[in-house]
């Protein structure tokens, strides 16, 4: 662990600046670079003022108002659209409450103690709420879509928001820098507490959400809760450790990005950036060096190993075999042990959405989050039953795992990730589908799937038979390297590519493919953002990461990464048309504090009650002038949501609703 590099800047890098096989060792400006000096140099001018100070340099899009995005022709969506910046709080469209619902800390049992931040323990923090929320799924109880559990992804740890006194600021080259002490066995303990996930019941009352605290189904899932790995990768010699002989039983998941809820009423996490949890060097010559080196363990990031074995690749070489999955969670019974489903291959799982498809097959649909990494799905063998839930609880064990290879005549053909079938053989040391599933990256490289820039999100759309795939961004992206499905060199702000399966069948082997938005600033022509004339200064975005489609088959679009340097303007969630004339209309709806990224988002069936989860707020200050340096618990860029000078910044799970009630944004 190298102390002198911050551990926040560490952390971020490691989340955004995902590198893959691809990575660029020069230093060559980048379009983000030139788009950043832009934003860092318009960042003290607001509203009209600062698109007319630039109108020369712009095209007439930026001068576009909100009354004409009002009246694009046949928008789907309904509201008022938030003014695009940077401040201290969220901002929702008029008209609507956007409440806070659950706070890193808040007790979720009965006996759970209160938040005090300068007395962490493990134990508490085990039986609160945990950081960094990222997937939020609803499960409805008893059909109610004002009743059910929350099930919320924690993804990752920020020590140097999380922890009083671990930060000294340095000068370093002229600027002031975060320095962040080795943490304690206590402190590791307590993050490890707090990754993982959280299921909560939660009911509408009189209007407004509230947490059952004594909710019997109310559980935490941590870094050392017990899991089974299940499925054709299950017992294999490559997931044995000193303990466990049998390589079926894990402790703890982490790193869980995205997710889903499948049509059973099951818990999905996908275990997303697994690397940064290893240290240490695995023996020389360890038959598992090229399998890490292609998954980039040991990343090294976090502390974990240095006081347990199981994260030190000398000690556990195999253990990092054990995560990098996809984990079903039965929410019905707490004591129930998390699955592993191996079936769903090993890579950097961003999340797991999945559709019912015609014949009954159910369909999951899966990114790689990586530079130059994969989309893939899932199509079980068997088929669903709405009026037996038990006989799906073992559907995600058996089924084929497809990769995607997207063509330029816009097709897009799904190649079977199967032991025996093409050059997934004994010649390149596969010896059976538990090696393919365990090295599914280097399967998919020698399928020839296609290289996408960084795919997060993906999801199906059952109202109109499509798929929407996230492609946050990929700035290592040569001109070279350009195709029809990822058509920018250094792509700094991303696309979404919309999926049509042939014949409307989910489950088929070969699809047509457009994409659907190419995301960035509109009025900068050499971004080439394709937002429709109707999109608004405030209504376009960048780096789209998670999503969510609503019943009315509307999709809505959170984001990752924006900031006054990138696109002067915070992460939010915007509302994006798919059809006719409005399509490729965006609109903001609702935005972040300073430093936070824009996760969840999840609608009820009913579509009255929206979910969104602000994750690390307050990571980052310097580059927002009004602050203006290095942000950390002692002297943070805010302090949302409570704003209280004893209480540190939280991340925290917001509803919204609309003022009177009703359906949003109709
Ligand atoms: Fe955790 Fe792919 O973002
Ligand atoms: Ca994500
Ligand atoms: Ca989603
Ligand atoms: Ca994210």
């Amino acid at each position: 662990m190298n102390n002198e590099l911050p551990e926040n800047q560490f952390r971020t890098s490691l989340l955004e600046e995902n590198d893959g096989p691809g990575r660029n060792p020069t230093d060559n400006r980048t379009m983000g670079d030139i788009i950043a000096a832009r934003f860092s140099r318009r960042g003290f001018l607001r509203g009209s003022l600062a698109v007319s100070a630039i109108a020369a340099t712009v095209s007439p899009l930026a001068l576009i108002t909100a009354d004409n995005a009002r009246a694009a022709s046949g928008s789907a969506f309904n509201f008022d659209e938030v003014e695009a910046g940077v401040d201290e709080t969220h901002h929702v469209a008029a008209g609507y409450d956007a409440d806070i619902l659950l706070r890193w800390g808040d007790a979720l049992f009965a006996d759970a103690p209160e938040f005090n931040p300068t007395a962490q323990t493990a134990a508490a923090q085990a039986k609160q709420f945990g950081y960094n929320n990222d997937y939020v799924g609803f499960i409805p109880i008893d059909g109610s879509s004002e009743h059910g559990l929350l099930v919320v992804n924690h993804e990752y740890t920020n020590p140097h928001l999380m922890f009083p006194g671990l930060v000294t600021i340095e000068e370093k080259d002229g600027k002031k820098a975060i320095k962040q002490a080795p943490l304690s066995k206590e402190q590791v303990d307590v993050e490890m507490a707090a990754h993982g996930g959280t299921i909560v019941e939660i009911k509408k009352v009189d209007g407004k959400w509230q947490v059952v605290k004594d909710g019997k189904l109310n559980r935490r899932i941590t870094s050392n809760t017990e899991m089974q790995l299940t499925g054709p990768a299950a017992g294999n010699d490559r997931l044995k450790t000193n303990a466990d002989a049998t390589g079926t039983k894990v402790f703890g998941t982490v790193n869980n990005c995205a997710g889903g809820v499948t049509p059973w009423g099951t818990y999905i996490m996908a275990e997303e950036n697994i690397h940064g949890y290893f240290s240490g060097e695995l023996p020389a010559d360890h038959k598992e060096t090229a399998n890490y080196k292609r998954m980039g363990i040991p990343e090294g990031a976090y502390e974990w190993a240095a006081h347990y074995d199981r994260f030190d690749l000398a000690k556990e070489p195999n253990e990092a075999n054990r995560f990098g999955w996809i984990v079903e969670v039965d929410v019905n019974d707490p004591a129930l042990l998390p699955k592993k489903r191996t079936a769903m291959g090993r890579f950097k799982h961003e999340g797991a959405e999945s559709i019912v498809n015609k014949d009954g097959r159910v369909v999951f649909y899966l990114g790689d989050d990586e530079r130059f990494d994969y989309v893939y799905k899932f199509v079980t063998a068997g088929t669903f039953n709405a009026a037996d839930r038990a006989a799906n609880m073992d559907l995600l064990d058996d089924g084929t795992l497809y990769v995607a290879k997207f063509s330029e005549d816009g097709s897009v053909e799904w190649l079977p990730v199967v032991f025996g079938q093409g050059p997934l053989t004994a010649e390149n040391g596969f010896s059976n589908q538990a090696d393919v599933l365990i090295e599914t990256r280097r399967a998919a490289d020698l399928l020839g799937a296609t290289k996408m820039d960084r795919p997060e999100d993906v999801q199906p759309n059952g109202v109109n038979g499509k798929v929407y795939v996230m492609l946050t961004n990929n700035t290592k992206r040569k001109a070279e390297q350009i195709d029809a499905a990822n058509p920018r060199a250094e792509n700094a702000f991303g696309h979404i590519i919309e999926i049509a399966e042939d014949g409307g069948d989910f489950a088929a082997t070969k699809g047509k493919w457009e994409v659907l938005l190419k995301c960035g600033d509109p009025s900068v022509a050499d971004v080439g953002a394709t937002f429709s004339t109707s999109t608004t200064a405030n209504g376009w975005f960048g780096m789209p990461d998670n999503c969510a489609v609503d019943s009315a088959g509307r999709l809505w679009v959170a984001t990752d990464g924006q900031g006054p340097k990138a696109t002067g303007r915070t992460d939010g969630l915007w509302a994006v048309d798919t059809e006719g004339e409005a399509r490729a209309t965006s609109k903001l709806f609702f935005r972040v504090p300073v430093g936070a990224e824009m996760c969840g988002p999840l609608f009820t069936p009913d579509d009255q009650t929206g979910f969104v989860a602000v994750q690390h707020p307050a990571d980052g200050g310097d580059d927002w002038k009004p602050f203006g340096r290095p942000s950390y618990y002692e002297d943070l860029s805010t302090r949302w949501p409570d704003f209280k000078p004893d209480m540190p910044v939280r991340p925290s799970v917001v509803v919204i609703t609309k003022q009177g009630g009703g359906k949003i944004a109709v």
